[in-house]
């Protein structure tokens, strides 16, 4: 396209000059300019020459440049259209996808709720029947409704994940920021954790550095979620050695790390586990195939630090154990935008 203007510019500019060529020289004859003369007007003819073209290749480039402007402009206006429609087909979509969601995480948690009170009186009763408040039972009846009270238990923590998860999606998990004692914290997951360790006869300690605020202001409740989980699984996959929970100061936070001895965590995975879902089997050394679980504990405990406005950080390697972090800052100021997963 450009190629046929500029060749009509030529083609322009050529007939310009010939016509003045032309023409001047017509000029010079019916005029009957001779001799001395001729030598001064063709400097003024050359003059004439180069003006008259000049003006003409101007003209002639100057229209060429506008109409090209003219047509960059629409070809800008038609993207600009273009990407403003896009742009609403996208919201569109967005807002079906959120609708969509929403609608997803409201039957999840109405499921769960329905399915919770059932299980609870399956459990409660096979509990009261272990207990042999209903009659006596045989051994082979105890042991019987203790893997039906189990399987109950089970079920009832994988609906608790569940029911925890759809809410934080449906962005229904309200953070209640109020002044917190860090001992205290500290201490309900020690209360909680030693029999366990006790039981299981692996080494648990926590340690208190130096520095660190007597008070955060956070969601206890929540930072006691994120630490139980990180804590029970440091001891659902060690099978011997410690399980240590560590609190640091930080600058403006503090830092639980819980360290275990367990079978480690292979680089490659490190990110996966975080996902909903994903529990290492054959794939990796802590192979849970023999340990329940849902592989939705992370998941939670990662999306709870970060409305916490805090993070989990991990370093293992197999072999090695793993240290999983909960960064949690201390302030009281409001938090910014959780960051999405
Ligand atoms: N401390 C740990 N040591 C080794 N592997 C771990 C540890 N914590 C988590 N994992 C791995 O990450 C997976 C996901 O953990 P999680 O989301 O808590 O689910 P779950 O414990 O229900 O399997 C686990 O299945 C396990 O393979
Ligand atoms: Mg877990």
């Amino acid at each position: 396209m450009t190629r046929i203007r500029a060749l009509r510019i030529a083609a322009g500019y050529a007939v310009i000059a010939g016509v003045w060529i032309l023409a001047s020289d017509t000029a010079l004859v019916v005029f009957g300019v001779t001799g001395q003369d001729v030598a001064r007007v063709s400097l003024l003819k050359g003059f004439g020459f180069v003006v008259v073209t000049s003006l003409a290749l101007y003209l002639l480039t100057d229209r060429f440049v506008r109409r090209e402007q003219e047509r960059d402009r629409e070809h800008r206006r038609d993207l600009e259209r273009q990407v403003r429609e896009r742009t609403a087909e996208l919201e569109q979509v967005n807002e079906q996808l959120r609708i969509a969601t929403e609608a997803k995480s409201a039957f999840l948690a109405t499921m769960s709720h329905e399915l919770r009170t059932p299980l609870n009186s399956i459990i409660g009763f096979t509990g009261l029947l272990t207990e042999g408040l209903s009659g006596p039972l045989t051994d082979q009846q105890r042991e019987q409704l203790g893997i039906v009270r189990d399987a109950g238990k089970h079920l009832l923590t994988l609906i608790d994940d569940i029911l925890d998860l759809s809410k934080i999606e449906a962005g229904r998990v309200e953070i209640r920021r109020a002044p917190v004692t860090l001992g205290v914290i500290v201490d309900s997951i020690d209360a909680m954790f030693a029999p366990i360790a006790a039981a299981e006869g692996i080494e648990w300690r926590s340690v208190r550095g130096p520095g660190l605020p007597a008070e955060l202001v956070t969601d206890r409740t929540r930072v006691e979620q994120v630490l139980a989980n990180l804590v029970g699984n440091a001891f659902k996959y060690t099978d011997e050695g410690s399980v240590s929970l560590e609190v640091t100061a930080d600058g403006g936070c503090v830092r639980f790390a819980v360290k275990d001895t367990g079978p480690g965590i292979p680089e490659s995975e490190q990110e996966r586990i975080f996902a909903e879902f994903v529990r290492l089997g054959e794939s990796g050394p802590a192979a849970p195939a023999e340990v329940e679980g849902s592989g939705l504990g992370l998941a939670i405990a990662a999306r709870l630090a970060r409305l916490l406005c805090g993070h989990i950080e991990l370093i293992s390697a197999p072999g090695e154990g793993a240290t999983f972090t909960f960064v949690l800052p201390t302030g009281d100021e409001e938090c910014p935008e959780p960051l999405e997963s």
